[in-house]
């Protein structure tokens, strides 16, 4: 038999032989073209890793990249892939040379844009960069956080910050208050005059009270909690949780306190206040009062919660490290006379306790993980593919914890901050609390000045201690992950004026 003829038997083999042969073929070919998945740990049917991750997923995160990473890793929480970025190289590869195709956002289903058919007047919730997006950040910017409209905003936040030091004073001073509740009433009431001319929250006597601080705090909790609509989107019709039932509740209601204002303020040219405030540019621009409602319930919740936090994180390293403090107090001590209130106009003076702050955001940035960016589309990224849809993630808080970026890298030390170039602008990728690129946090202008302003005024105003019977042993410094990430046992200090400030 000629070696090329085939005999019945050996072509029936090579026929079946074909489909197996084609599949390899063009698995391999796949692989030839295509880079792999980042690694991971090993995922397991229908749940993946969501029983790994634990309550702190920026630690849990940051172990899992010591294991596969370190630059990129992948895992699966349910049906969702969740590829994490944990090195400025990676952070980079990310936010910069592939922001374009990473910057939609993993909206999460508790969100109100998911909830509502119509619902684009949303800069953190939107998926994808749109016009309309682009849009709102732009006017934000111009009307909110320019150097210009940052600047007009400074008696505000003078008056404001007097008004928050008059009432410890006066109310507070010798018992125990919980730090980030002052801060946040602060913080509210600056945003509440540059936003609608209006003090969100009543000072009044020992604690502080209002409509909008409740349904925030309830809507903290909400959007923190787990959701397994999240993990499987195919259950979220059923809201098994009732998160997004709850969620709409609380929104419904911030509506309401809203409404009441922008009617207000539409009904009667008479009552726009003068100067003219954020509200009176929105309606100017056209928005409606649907549009405003969503507008102001973002800008608050991303304002407060964060900045209040910053400022207790920061009180609660310097009462930690009482050399730190004593430089920040000799500081202010030379720079303001000891009867005058701290202004915005003094903060540049004040470096040693602007690099407090700086330092604080890199230990305990408030978004550890950012916020969830989203692939539009399946790109390349150092080797790996990044598959279109993952949720995308970046470590800021590993990063600012890593000790070959940073010596004694655990350790509370704002010397590392003075006379040095590293800044939080979205520039440096080994330090960037407020984020970079096209997603990067557009309020950080405010809250760079929000944060140092407040604890500069605690500082020159009051002697802080510990409570009764407590050590510095005490502060327990552990943190709980959330919507923004706060300390997990409330900073409790005692007040005693300086002077009699009142
Ligand atoms: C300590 C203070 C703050 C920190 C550390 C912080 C941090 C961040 C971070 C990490 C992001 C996500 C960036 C990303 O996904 O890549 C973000 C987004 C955002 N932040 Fe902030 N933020 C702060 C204060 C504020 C303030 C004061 C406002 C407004 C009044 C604000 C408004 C927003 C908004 C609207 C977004 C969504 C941006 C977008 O998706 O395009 N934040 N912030």
């Amino acid at each position: 038999m000629s070696p090329l003829i085939l005999s019945f038997p050996e072509i029936s083999t090579f026929l079946l032989l074909i489909p197996p042969l084609t599949i390899i073929f063009l698995v391999y070919n796949y692989s030839l073209k295509s880079p792999p998945l980042p690694p991971g740990p090993f995922r397991w049917p229908i749940v993946g890793n969501l029983f790994q991750i634990g309550p702190n997923p920026h630690m849990t995160l940051a172990r899992f990249a010591k294991m596969y990473g370190p630059d990129l890793f992948s895992f699966k929480l349910g049906t969702k892939l969740v590829i994490v970025g944990s090195t400025p190289a990676a952070a980079m590869a990310i936010l910069k040379t592939h922001d374009r195709s990473l910057c939609a956002r993993f909206v999460p289903q508790v969100a109100p844009s998911k909830c509502q058919k119509k619902y684009d007047s949303t800069i953190g919730w939107v998926d994808e960069c749109n016009e309309s997006w682009k849009n709102l950040r732009t006017f934000t910017r111009t009307e909110l956080f320019s150097g210009k409209a940052i600047n007009s905003q400074a008696l505000i936040r003078d008056k404001k910050v007097n008004e928050t030091v008059n009432h410890v004073a006066k109310h507070m001073q010798g018992k125990e208050v919980k730090v980030r509740e002052i801060a946040f009433g602060a913080v509210l009431n600056m945003m509440g005059n540059i936003l609608v001319s209006k003090d969100m929250i009543e000072q009044s006597n020992e604690s502080l009270k209002g409509e909008l601080c409740e349904i925030m705090n309830k809507i903290t909790d909400v959007a923190s909690s787990p959701n397994i609509s999240d993990f499987y989107p195919i259950l979220s019709p059923f809201d098994l949780q009732n998160l997004r039932k709850r969620s709409m509740e609380l929104f419904d209601r911030s509506c309401q306190l809203w409404e009441a204002i922008v009617k207000e303020r539409k009904a009667s040219e008479t009552s726009s206040p003068s100067p003219p405030d954020f509200l009176d540019s929105l309606i100017q621009n056209g928005h409606s009062t649907v549009d405003i409602n969503n507008i102001f319930m973002e800008l608050f919740g991303a304002g407060t919660e964060t900045s209040s936090s910053m400022v207790e994180w920061t009180m609660a390293e310097l009462i930690k490290n009482p050399r730190c403090m004593k430089i920040v107090q000799e500081e202010l001590a030379r720079e303001i006379d000891q009867d005058k209130a701290v202004k915005d106009s003094d903060l540049p003076k004040l470096t040693y306790l602007q690099a407090c702050v700086k330092e604080t955001l890199r230990l305990h940035p408030v978004g550890p993980l950012l916020l969830p960016h989203r692939a539009i589309e399946t790109c390349t990224v150092m080797n790996y593919t990044i598959p279109k849809g993952s949720q995308i993630l970046v470590n800021v808080w590993a990063i600012g914890r890593d000790p070959s970026l940073w010596e004694d890298a655990c350790v509370f030390k704002p010397e590392r901050f003075v006379n040095s170039c590293l800044d939080f602008k979205g520039n440096d990728f080994e330090y960037f609390p407020f984020g970079s690129g096209r997603r990067m946090c557009p309020g950080m202008p405010m809250a760079a000045k929000h944060i140092p302003l407040i604890v500069a005024a605690f500082i020159h105003s009051f002697d802080w201690s510990l409570p009764q019977g407590k050590t510095l042993n005490d502060i327990d410094m552990s943190e709980k992950y959330g919507i923004a990430m706060r300390m997990e046992k409330t900073l409790l200090l005692v007040p005693k004026a300086k002077i009699n400030i009142i």
